[in-house]
């Protein structure tokens, strides 16, 4: 049980102050009946909470995937670019979610944000193996040789990459998929330019068994069903 003007601040972008004047307008309800204070207790797991007849679903938490367009970095502010977390609708930013991992200004794709710290400790554990699938498209065809490079992993200044997937299409030897368990500065790309190429294009299509939704426009975002939390335990 807790406080509904609790319950809604959190659940809501409506704030205490907010839910003072809805409560007095007779603009929220419980189950049907309008609610008398703000301060009246609510069951979170099964009451019907409403504002102006919209029911809110309590949570505290959201996990949200976003398709990364290019030309925003995976941050939460910044004083020149523009971020990610400025592609979040307005009815959840007050869930003030953020990045997990990140991808590069220039990449596209799959990137998920939560203000759920433990989710975001979990995903980006080394412990996790998680492998991320890349779409990338090179400045010169890969070889078969290139598959053998990337599986033997590959010595860095800072790190040592862990032994990585190369998949080449055939029909188009440039585009190339490659997966990857960690996720470190620039690692694609550089691995890509070990052998030679570089990347001119890359999108991330998958983490772990979540593959981006291709029918989510870029630029937009949308929350994870059950079904796409449960494939990471959660
Ligand atoms: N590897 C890269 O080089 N860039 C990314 O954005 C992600 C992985």
């Amino acid at each position: 049980m807790m406080r509904l003007d609790k319950f809604l601040s959190e659940a809501s972008s409506y704030s205490r102050k907010d839910v003072r004047g809805l409560v007095k307008r007779s603009a929220v309800s419980v189950n049907g009946s309008p609610a008398k204070t703000p301060d009246m207790k609510v069951d979170e797991t099964a009451d019907t909470v409403s504002v102006n007849g919209e029911t809110i679903r309590y949570r505290k938490f959201i996990y949200l995937m976003l398709n990364k367009p290019q030309g925003y970095l995976s941050a939460t502010e910044d004083d020149h670019d523009p971020v990610v977390v400025d592609l979040v609708p307005e009815d959840l930013k007050h869930f003030a979610p953020f990045p997990v991992g990140r991808l590069d200004k220039d990449t596209e794709g799959l990137l998920l944000l939560t203000n759920d710290g433990k989710f975001d400790h979990e995903l980006m554990s080394p412990r996790k193996n998680l492998y991320k699938r890349y779409y990338a498209e090179l400045d010169a065809p890969a070889v078969p040789e290139d598959i053998d490079s990337f599986a033997a992993g590959m010595e860095f200044k800072e790190f040592t990459a862990k032994p990585a997937r190369l998949e080449i299409d055939p029909a188009d030897p440039k585009k190339v998929y490659v997966e990857i368990a960690e996720g470190k500065f620039h690692q694609v790309k550089r691995m890509c330019e070990r052998v030679g190429k570089n990347v001119l294009f890359l999108k991330r299509v998958a983490i772990g068994e979540l593959q981006l939704d291709e029918t989510l426009p870029c630029g937009s975002v949308r929350e994870l069903t059950a079904e796409e939390l449960a494939l990471f335990g959660w």
